[in-house]
């Protein structure tokens, strides 16, 4: 698995590389979407919507551009989540953020130029004559809902107005179901959809991806609490400080471990009930709880 995993990551770096050619005009943007996103993320995203593929049947390499655009979606909603209009990082991913490096405009375009080279390289996709045009419609339409107000946005929103205020569980839960849930959901929603699964196993991988999602923002919180900030590649301890409607805010370290652990065993009954090999997949959840960073 762990070599599996290993040359996943490889071909994503280098399609990545291909689909942000380091000396393209303006080189500034360029190199700024290029610090970002080669900085040294775990690649989840990506991960997860070849796994998923590759589990429903269709090659890894078939859906690469769009579990690279899954990549771009994250690094762009990083790069503005840092900003000092949001949350104010001045590191990321072990590097100074990308306004610290390039100023705050560039970062600003630099993110909003990897969301729309993002769905470029989904209605690219339809080059492939093997994945059904409809399939990538689809596909790319749930992308774009968990990356917009129905989604990321909407749990953005959320959790700047729920910083200093006590929130209600349900806030909490809409919250990170959003700001981070639903993109993890969509990745694997997306392999699902790409590689023509079943309607009755598109909703198993949905529920499996929301409850993982939540699971990895829940974890999130803690290492914000637990984890030093070396091998965070990010400033801990941000959360406590801004005073950010966390789960360990709201329910305690311990309780909030607990969640996550509970979330996750019900991630891989979920999964249980795909019939397709899915060691993979649950390999994946295990490490969402496991992760250190
Ligand atoms: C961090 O995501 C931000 C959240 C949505 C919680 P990751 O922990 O996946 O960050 P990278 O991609 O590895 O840097
Ligand atoms: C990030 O949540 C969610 C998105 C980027 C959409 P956080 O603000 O908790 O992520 P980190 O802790 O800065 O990585
Ligand atoms: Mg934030
Ligand atoms: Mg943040
Ligand atoms: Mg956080």
């Amino acid at each position: 698995m762990k070599a599996r995993i290993k040359s996943f990551i490889l071909k994503i770096d280098k399609n990545l590389d291909k689909y942000l050619p380091a000396s393209a005009y303006p080189e500034i943007i360029y190199k700024a979407m290029r610090y970002s996103i080669f900085a040294g993320g775990k690649r989840l995203r990506p991960i997860l919507t070849l796994l998923t593929a590759e589990t429903c049947g269709l090659s890894a390499s078939a859906v690469m551009p769009v579990a690279c655009a899954m990549e771009m979606i994250h690094t762009y909603s990083l790069i503005h989540d840092d900003l000092p209009a949001m949350d104010n990082d001045d590191y990321r991913r072990g590097k100074l953020t990308c306004h610290k490096q390039f100023g705050e405009a560039t970062a600003i375009l630099a993110g909003d130029a990897l969301l729309t080279r993002a769905f470029e390289l989904i209605f690219e996709t339809s080059k492939n004559k093997t994945i059904k045009p409809y399939n990538i419609i689809k596909a790319g339409a749930e992308i774009a809902k968990a990356a917009g107000v129905r989604g990321m946005i909407g749990g953005q929103v959320v959790d700047m107005l729920s910083e200093r205020k006590k929130i209600s569980k349900e806030t909490l839960t809409y919250l990170h179901t959003h700001k981070t849930g639903a993109l993890i959901s969509a990745a694997i929603v997306a392999g699902a959809v790409l590689a023509d699964a079943t309607p009755a196993e598109r909703i198993l991988f949905e529920r499996f991806g929301n409850k993982i999602g939540l699971a990895f923002q829940i974890i999130d919180d803690i290492l914000d609490v637990t984890a030093n900030s070396k091998i965070l590649g990010k400033t801990s301890g941000k959360d406590a400080a801004a005073d950010k409607a966390t789960y360990v805010k709201h329910y305690g370290l311990k309780a909030s471990q607990h969640a996550a652990e509970k979330l996750i065993l019900e991630a891989k009954v979920i999964l249980g009930k795909i019939k397709r090999d899915t060691v993979g997949l649950e390999s994946i959840a295990d490490f969402f709880i496991k992760r250190t960073y």
